[in-house]
């Protein structure tokens, strides 16, 4: 049998409910077999586009193609997608067998290809032994299991999860993290997946797309955007705790920050006295003095987590990272520093610079 193809491609796709536009042109390709994660704050349209994918919700402009092939009027049980989403939705009268082959006896699948599908998905996603079981008498972590099963027995092209995991609690999260990327892995089959937990993108994803009201703000790989974020948004909305800000302008070639210092970057500036922000990672941040880009900050507070420090300066108002156990307490004030190269600088607009090639 050849393998279908779950490419996905969406070009300028706009969705309005009424009047108003709640997706404003949305462009984005995935390869087939990849594992690519939606990320954005509340609102800003992963829902919206999941359901424009699956053919929930009509596509007001633009284009939607599926394995190459425009899927716009195509009905949602035509598209060979499956979607799980937060609410598990099982059928509570139904055993987990029952719920996993429900979908399939109405296709008029025969019976044995029905047990074959729901015995080899049972036994994926080790849910063999609660086969005869009510969804009731099942963790929140099994329940979310047996709607993945529901999913896998339908071998869909693409599957589409929406915020999959927010029910469970933190540590069943990282466990079932961990459980899909590996059943991606040897599914091999395109998986969408929606959240706005950053570091859910960021240890599940081969690609991220990065949304804000109804835009794509940047798609790269989870490091690349990490590393070198296209703006303000991307750069505070990727990695925790988030990147420290500060806000100066141009004087002389260097960045002036008002009562704190003068910073020297490898950013191409523009002409003296723009107003400009810059960002630096609470890592790239040491105590100590050094030759170049010294502040002076007061200690508000701090974190000690053992293998790793946070300690929050007040004025600047900033939070730095530091390997181990530090000495530092509320109430002192340290010198802090940081290397040129960790320095992120943004125009006006929160654009990203463009650094100096040397
Ligand atoms: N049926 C609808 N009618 C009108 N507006 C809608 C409808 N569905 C969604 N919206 C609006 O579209 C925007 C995007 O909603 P969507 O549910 O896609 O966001 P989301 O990114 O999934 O958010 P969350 O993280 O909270 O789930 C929101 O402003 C929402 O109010
Ligand atoms: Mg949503």
């Amino acid at each position: 049998m050849s393998r279908i193809d779950g490419s996905l491609a969406l070009q300028d796709v706009v969705k309005r409910f009424g009047n108003t536009e709640v997706v404003h042109g949305v462009s984005f390709d995935v390869a087939d077999g990849e594992f690519v994660v939606f990320v954005g704050p509340s609102g800003c349209g992963k829902s919206t586009l999941l359901r424009m994918i699956c053919g929930l919700e009509s596509v007001t402009e633009g284009e939607v193609r599926i394995g190459g092939e425009r899927v716009n009027d195509l009905p949602a049980a035509r598209r060979g997608l499956a979607l799980v989403f937060q609410s598990y939705a099982l059928y509570p009268h139904m055993s987990v067998y029952q719920n996993m082959a429900f979908g399939l006896e109405n296709l008029g699948m025969p019976k044995t290809e029905i047990q074959a599908r729901v015995g080899e998905a049972a036994r994926m996603l080790r849910l063999e032994e609660y086969l005869q079981r009510k969804p009731t008498a099942l963790s929140g972590g099994q329940r979310q299991r047996v709607a993945i099963g529901r999913a896998i027995v339908r071998e869909p092209r693409i599957f589409l999860f929406d915020e999959p995991l927010s029910n469970l609690d933190a540590e069943l999260r990282v466990g079932m993290r961990a459980e899909l990327v590996d059943l991606h892995r040897r599914l091999g089959t395109t998986m969408i997946y929606v959240t706005h937990d950053q570091v859910e993108a960021m240890t599940m994803a081969d690609k991220i797309v990065v949304l804000r009201a109804g835009r794509v703000e940047q798609v790269g790989l989870p490091l690349e955007l990490y590393n070198n974020p296209c703006n303000r948004f991307v750069a505070g909305f990727i990695g925790s705790p988030r990147m420290n800000f500060l806000e100066g302008r141009v004087v002389d070639g260097v960045i002036e920050l008002p009562g704190l210092g003068v910073v020297r970057t490898r950013a191409r500036l523009p002409a003296g006295g723009t107003p400009i922000s810059i960002g630096i990672r609470p890592e790239h941040i040491h105590a100590g003095h050094q030759a170049d880009n010294n502040l002076t900050g007061a200690v508000a507070g701090v974190e000690q987590l053992g293998g790793l420090s946070y300690v929050r300066l007040a004025g600047p108002d900033i939070t730095i990272q530091i390997p181990g156990q530090t000495r530092l307490a509320a109430g002192a004030a340290t010198p802090i520093h940081f290397p040129a190269g960790a320095i992120h600088v943004f125009d006006a607009d929160g654009l990203t610079l463009p650094r100096q090639t040397p």
